[in-house]
């Protein structure tokens, strides 16, 4: 059968082998009867208000067909069988099921703009938190494209950093507490609570699930040195594939365990440095000299093993691949510590430096950056 939707649009849809062949001006789908089926989003099918499904898999016939169709105005009505269940589909929304929502797959490179060097990011962008309050999108954005986004005129507060993570999602508690604070103490758990320098790494790469964003606020800093860094783990994984494909298959597929121990912790993660989605793409970094134990491997392995873990390391720790940068009083930094890794330089023990720092998660995150790009 033959119809027109909206202007210029013309559509035919068909029963094929018993599935929906559907024509939209030059586009055609074939689409399965049971997928179809699944998808139906009448009242019997889908809870009104919240569209959550009222049925499950074992609920529909096996060998659901699509009986008859009928295009009707811009929908396409489909009767199925056996059951004889009716359902009106927007001829759109069917064509458009190919591609995944928004934001729904911001996770692997491909969502992502690499940076390999940091001249690519530079100069860079700082956002007034007057500014970020009113319109947070840019922000926001800036953490699913560059990896991270720098605020400026925060309040200076203590537990502030807590305020920034809420405008657009929630903590993640761990064992440092619902914030941590990055200064020099006396008997540190962790080297980061020193004035030493710390070399690029992702942080609680020995935490399942991993905290996926990190923000860092400057309360005060009066010291020399204690600069911080970040570098592009997903940009420099791309680059080993290109490179150094032997190496990038090794870190990929062997196996790390990254542990952490203090008096009341004892964590312990086992993943790869790097690893793929579903689809082959890079979608997170482990990297943490600290807390890595490197597997212990048949000699000729291990030395393949370490000839690749060095030659990512040289790609991470090269310096045009760092993005150096002072953070005074009232700057934040929230970085995706699945894909950058930060380092910092050391500075003076003596000298007034103190961040505080929390974790957060990037689900949370995406949904408000699509709630704000929506509004
Ligand atoms: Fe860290």
């Amino acid at each position: 059968m033959y119809s027109h939707v909206g202007e210029n649009l013309s559509v035919s849809a068909l029963v094929v082998d018993g599935d929906l062949h559907l024509r939209v001006g030059d586009t055609q789908v074939d689409i399965a009867a049971i997928w179809l089926r699944d998808s139906c989003p009448c009242p019997e099918s889908r809870g009104v208000g919240n569209g959550q499904k009222l049925f499950n898999i074992v609920d529909l016939p096996a060998d659901t067909q699509v009986e008859r169709v009928r295009i009707v105005g811009r929908n396409v009505e489909v009767e199925f069988s056996p059951d004889g269940h009716r359902g009106v589909f927007d001829v759109e929304d069917l064509i458009a099921a190919d591609a995944p929502p928004r934001l729904a797959d911001a996770r692997s490179e491909s969502a992502k703009r690499l940076w390999r060097k940091a001249s690519e990011v530079s100069p860079l962008q700082w956002s007034a938190w007057s500014d970020y309050l009113a319109d947070p999108a840019p922000a926001l954005r800036a953490v699913v494209d560059e990896g991270f986004a720098l605020l400026t005129g925060v309040p200076t507060e203590l537990g502030q950093v807590v305020a920034v993570a809420e405008t657009f999602g929630f903590v993640r508690k761990t064992n440092y507490g619902t914030i941590f604070d990055v200064r020099v103490e006396e008997n540190p758990v962790n080297l980061a609570f020193t004035g030493l320098a710390i070399s690029p790494h992702t942080d609680n790469p020995y935490r399942d699930p991993v905290p996926t964003l990190q923000l860092l606020h400057c309360i005060h800093n009066s010291t020399v040195g204690g600069e911080s860094g970040l570098v592009d783990g997903f940009a420099a994984a791309a680059t080993l594939r290109e490179k150094d494909p032997r190496a990038f298959d090794i870190l990929t597929s062997t196996p790390v365990t990254f542990r952490f121990d203090s008096a009341d912790a004892h964590l312990s993660t086992v993943a790869p440095m790097i690893t793929l989605d579903h689809s082959g793409r890079i979608c997170e970094i482990r990297f943490n000299n600290r807390s890595m134990v490197a597997p212990r491997l048949e000699p000729d392995v291990s030395r393949e093993f370490y000839n690749a873990y060095r030659t990512f390391a040289e790609l991470l720790y090269a310096p045009d691949a760092q993005l150096n940068f002072q953070l005074d009083a009232g700057d934040c930094l929230i970085f995706d510590n699945t894909r950058l890794l930060h380092a910092r330089t050391a500075f003076a023990a003596t000298g007034g430096r103190h961040l505080q720092g929390t974790y957060a998660d990037l689900d949370g995150l995406l949904s408000a950056l699509h709630i704000h790009e929506e509004n």
